[in-house]
């Protein structure tokens, strides 16, 4: 069903209890993923909240990624028929072997429903035992609530942060960085169900 993306990407398929990550392709480049860059609750802690966002910024951001070590995976949920219902980046420095993962649930409707730590435990998973990383990092805005409770859930701990480095709202605020390390990364910790045969 993925298969349009090969060209683009060597990104594995991961599958969850509710989820597929499918390597981004054509299917996914739609109005409703655009109108998720374009929503000022979705991109509220984003730098995308900066731009105005098109089919083809779109098609040009995912094209950016052919030929390059990093991953841009669609998240599909595929028991309730939602669909495709956010994306998940990692960018991958295949010489200090560190990925950086960023995440965005743009169907608000499926906000809160564990989606997120779902996807996020597993692309962790995937990246220390099939893609070779040691450490995985990520980072965002102070007052994003739901991004720090999320990088807490799955185990990472504060590696820095950028004082009053950005407005959110007009108001000031911190970049905080966070990290998950192989040697100290406890998988039985993770709730990830089922796992791409190859994981
Ligand atoms: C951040 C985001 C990915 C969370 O997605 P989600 O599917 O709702 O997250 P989950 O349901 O898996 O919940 C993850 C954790 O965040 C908590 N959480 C979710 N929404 C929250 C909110 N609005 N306020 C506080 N905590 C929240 C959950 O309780 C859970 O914590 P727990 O494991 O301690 O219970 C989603 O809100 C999103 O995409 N937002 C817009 C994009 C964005 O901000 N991306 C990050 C840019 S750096």
């Amino acid at each position: 069903m993925w298969q349009a993306a090969a060209a683009m990407s060597t990104s594995q398929e991961i599958i969850t209890r509710r989820l597929t990550l499918a390597p981004f392709a054509e299917q996914f480049l739609t109005r409703q993923y655009v109108s998720w860059l374009n929503d000022p609750d979705v991109v509220r802690y984003s730098t995308q909240r900066h731009r105005k966002h098109t089919l083809e910024s779109c098609r040009d951001y995912w094209q950016s990624y052919a030929g390059t070590p990093h991953h841009f995976w669609a998240i599909v949920e595929h028991g309730q028929g939602l669909g495709h219902i956010g994306n998940l980046n990692a960018h991958v420095d295949p010489h200090d072997k560190v990925a950086d993962i960023g995440i965005l649930i743009g169907n608000k409707e499926a906000w809160r429903q564990g989606y997120a730590s779902e996807a996020w435990l597993a692309v962790c998973r995937y990246l220390f035992t099939q893609a070779g990383m040691r450490k995985i990092t990520a980072g965002t805005c102070a007052s994003n609530a739901a991004m720090l409770a999320l990088m807490n859930a799955a185990g990472m701990v504060e590696d820095g942060r950028r004082s009053r480095q950005t407005l959110v709202d007009g108001r000031e605020d911190d970049i905080v960085y966070a990290a998950l390390f192989k040697d100290s990364w406890n998988p039985r910790s993770v709730d990830v169900p089922a796992v791409s045969p190859e994981c």
